[in-house]
Formats: structure tokens, sequence, C-alpha cells
């Protein structure tokens, strides 16, 4: 695990924007792995305008999304389809049919997880997955375990993750179920990129650097990945030595 420490969180999104652009001008049909949430923005920002300035295209690229809610409609603006494409998607040239998340809303959500974890297989497997990490050291949604899952899978949301992301939710109730891809399916990924900002990160980055690596803190396993960039701000990192 490689650790990185910025000022600040538009100095990540400029870093780790870089490494993926860099990553697309060499091997433009590359399979990126992409995460959600509030700490990529940045980076997708910075994407966005590369993407731009440069004129890199982004059309042989495909995407995987590492997770989808359960029950929430495509169009709802929570749903991580629709905060991908506000996001990043609809900034580039990047094709609709090569972009891919679960399907939260199947109805048989085993034979969802095992067509999206095919694809991703039939594609060559990532090159780069991008991660954030949960207040309670969850990658994707893979919650805190007795054990480190495989494929992607159906999870039931913790009291931790429900309440970091009810916020975004307004009036209507928060899923408590999502679809996600799994620590062994994310750990080959070839390269792996976490990111982590803010006060609230810390302890979870210190179990995942300095920790034994148990399914308690899933972030951990990352330990055992042969390369792996961590990207922090210095409230993220501020419980590190
Ligand atoms: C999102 C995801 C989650 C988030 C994590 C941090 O696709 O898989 O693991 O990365 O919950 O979320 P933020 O960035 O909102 O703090």
């Amino acid at each position: 695990m490689k650790v990185n420490i910025f000022k600040t969180a538009s100095e990540i999104g400029e870093a780790v924007a870089r490494i993926f652009v860099d990553e697309v001008k060499a091997n433009p049909d590359c399979v990126l792995g992409l995460a959600t949430g509030a700490t990529p923005i940045p980076t997708y920002e910075c994407i966005k305008k590369m993407h731009k300035d440069e004129n890199i295209s982004f059309k042989g690229v495909k995407t995987y999304n590492l997770d989808e809610y359960c029950d929430l409609p495509k169009s709802d603006k929570n749903s991580y389809y629709t905060f991908m494409h506000e996001q990043l998607f609809n900034g580039l040239d990047i094709l609709e049919e090569n972009v891919h998340f679960l399907d939260g809303n199947a109805v048989d959500c085993d034979a969802e997880c095992k067509r999206y974890d095919n694809e991703i297989n039939e594609a060559g497997g990532i090159d780069i997955q991008l991660l954030g990490i949960g207040n309670n050291a969850h990658i994707g949604f893979n919650e805190p375990a007795e054990s480190f899952t495989d494929g992607s899978f159906k999870v039931k949301l913790t009291d931790s993750t429900i309440e970091a992301n009810k916020i975004y939710f307004d009036e209507n109730p928060m899923p408590h179920y999502a679809l996600t891809m799994g620590v062994k399916q994310i750990m080959a990924a070839k390269k792996i990129i976490l990111i982590a900002t803010g006060p609230k990160k810390a302890e979870a980055i210190k179990n995942m650097v300095k920790g034994e690596v148990t399914p308690l803190v899933p972030a951990s396993v990352l330990q055992e990945h042969n390369d792996v960039l961590i990207f922090l701000d210095e409230a993220a990192a501020s419980l590190l030595d």
C-alpha cells in the first residue's frame, strides 16, 4: 500500500484523475471500476476537464460501478446510475452501452449478480478500481462481517452506512439493501486507488493501514494487494504516524 497525503481534496482529484486519464491514453479500451459518494466528485470533475482540454476520447472505455441501491428506480436522483451520469458520464464521450451497473431492481438478485460478474470477466477484468471508504471501513458496500465476500451479492446496509448516507434522501426513506461487488472481485482489479477525505474517515484509515487484516475492517484486505495507491487529505491521515 502506498499512502499519499495531500492538503486538499481538489489536489487529490487532480492527481487521481491524471492516473485515470493516462491509463485511457495508454490503453483506450481499458476497463475502469468506479465508485460513487461525495469523495470521488473532485476526481470526476478533473477527468471531465482533462478529457476536454487534452482531447482524450473515452469511446473505447468500459466502466463497471461498484454498487447500486435496491428498489430505487434508475431515474431516482439518488440512484448510482443517475449519480454517475450527472457527475461523470454526461461530460465524456463514453458510449452508453459501455457503462455498466448492477440492477438493484432485478427480480432475481442472485442471477443479476452472476450476470455482472460474468460480464466483468468477459471484459478481461478491471484495470483500475477506484474506491472510497465508509466510516466503518466498508469498500463498495462490503460491510464489516465474519468473512470476506467473493463475487457480487445483495447486502443489508449497516446502521452506520444508513446514518452516513440518509442525508441525501430528504423526505424519502433510504433503501436498506444494495447490490455490491464482493471483496474478492475488488481484489482482482489490476490496480486499486482508494481516496479518503475528512476527519470522519481517520479511524477507518488507521485500521485499514495499521491494523490486522480482518473482515471486520473490510478495507484492511487491501494490504494484501500488490498495487494499491491510497490518497488522503491531512484530516483523513491524522491518526497515522
Ligand atoms: C460508493 C461506495 C462506498 C463509498 C463510501 C464512502 O460506490 O461503494 O463504499 O465509497 O461509502 O462514501 P463517501 O465518499 O460519500 O464518503
